[in-house]
């Protein structure tokens, strides 16, 4: 596999193991990756913006302003990037990276950035022992972020322990092992239906009834298939969240029955379909056409049962892999077993409400799955290492 093509964008920062960031760049490089370098403001103490730009074969990048009033854009450098890999890491730029200390043109950029991350910490041993380093590298893996840790041996200091930068041809590896695994293109041609977001319900023209979901599980989802190489339909919910990825087409509706009507437009199309929205159970049963007033003490509104769409997906199911979520609060593997074969689904996936971090509105998800013969369970992870695991298991289902 190659990196031939692939977006890297570099972020030094100021230590001392700045000056073997050349020999990172230049192998990349050499691979044919397009190689961006940005730093921070005292990175430049340790290494030259010449040297990094004559071997990256681009401008370096130390702060928001260039030369002649112009701008350089966090925002898309770190929209540019497919990987983004910050070495040396210091233990400042570490902290200001986990506490979103956004005083900086590489900070900026890595809250910007939509890619995988990687870290390659650098710092004396005493300070990359220190319980506040070893929290935030706690805390940047729990966002998903690879560290890529220090090694031991001999410091700037004179002291030997943990806290030398990696050395650059153990990032890069780490960097090609990532493009490798990533760049499988398992569901090729597959057609991937994935209902996402929360539903509303319409009381009048200004009032719905409607949920917390945000729809991030689904466009997780829809990323991780498209990265496979399939085409994506996703059916969304109203929801905040956006894509911008030519396998993914995304159809926004409102309603429980507009999100069934869209959804069995494409089904009999698809390959595998996941239903990850939170549909609303009940809508009213008419909608007021003009505001409702508050006159007497009491409104009731009487509530019909919406379609329950996955379960007419089961019923009509012919070769589609059909998986289902259920978020529960209470006999949870019970109930989520129930629906497995209620709706006569391949797979369901439980996250309960209990797990601290689990469900709706976080960025990440703690799940089980169940088929109707196995169990697995996954630790607390980004949501996009969730769907990771979650079309890895599809993917395993499917070759048996
Ligand atoms: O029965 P329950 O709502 O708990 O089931 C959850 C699963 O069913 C989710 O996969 C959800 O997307 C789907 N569902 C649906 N239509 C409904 C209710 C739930 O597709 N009306």
């Amino acid at each position: 596999m190659s990196l031939s093509g692939k977006k890297i964008l570099i972020a030094v920062s100021g230590g001392i193991a700045a000056y073997k960031i050349h020999f990172l760049i230049r192998d990349f490089v050499k691979k044919n990756a397009e190689v961006q370098v940005i730093m921070t403001p005292d990175a430049e103490n340790f290494v030259t913006k010449l040297s990094l730009a004559t071997l990256s074969k681009k401008p370096v990048y130390s702060d928001f302003y260039g030369d002649n009033g112009t701008w350089n854009s966090h925002v898309e450098l770190g929209l540019w990037a497919d990987v983004m890999v910050v070495a040396p890491c210091t233990a400042n730029t570490l902290a200001k990276m986990v506490y979103g200390m956004c005083d900086n043109l590489v900070i900026a950029t890595y809250m910007s950035a939509k890619c995988p991350v990687f870290i390659a910490p650098a710092m004396d041993l005493d300070m990359y022992a220190h319980p506040s380093t070893q929290k935030n590298i706690e805390l940047a893996e729990s966002f998903g972020h690879t560290i890529i840790p220090a090694e031991n041996g001999e410091l700037a200091s004179g002291l030997v322990g943990q806290g030398r930068m990696a050395e650059p041809e153990t990032i890069a590896n780490a960097v090609e092992k990532f493009f490798n695994k990533n760049d499988r293109k398992t569901l090729q041609d597959k057609v991937v239906l994935i209902t996402a977001g929360p539903t509303y319900e319409s009381i009048d023209p200004v009032r719905f009834i409607g949920n917390h979901s945000s729809g991030k599980m689904g466009f997780s989802l829809a990323e991780e298939a498209s990265k496979r190489g399939a085409k994506v339909i996703l059916i969304l919910g109203p929801s905040v969240q956006n894509i911008h990825d030519p396998n993914v087409t995304v159809h926004r509706v409102v309603s429980a029955k507009e999100m069934l009507a869209k959804v069995f437009e494409f089904y009999e199309h698809a390959d595998i379909a996941i239903a990850s929205a939170a549909v609303a159970d009940y809508a009213p049963k008419e909608v007021a056409t003009e505001k409702i007033k508050k006159n007497d003490e009491n409104l009731t509104i009487e509530l019909v049962k919406n379609p329950d769409i996955l379960k007419t997906m089961g019923e009509q199911k012919e070769h589609q892999f059909l998986v289902g979520f259920a978020l529960e609060t209470q006999n949870e593997e019970e109930n989520a077993i129930g629906k497995l074969h209620r709706k006569n689904l391949d797979m369901i996936i439980l996250n309960s409400l209990r797990d601290e971090g689990a469900g709706f509105k976080n960025d990440t998800n703690k799940i089980k799955i169940f088929t109707k013969t196995e169990k697995k369970e996954f630790n607390l992870k980004s949501k996009a290492e969730v769907a990771t695991d979650i079309l890895n298991f599809v993917e395993d289902q499917l070759l048996k």
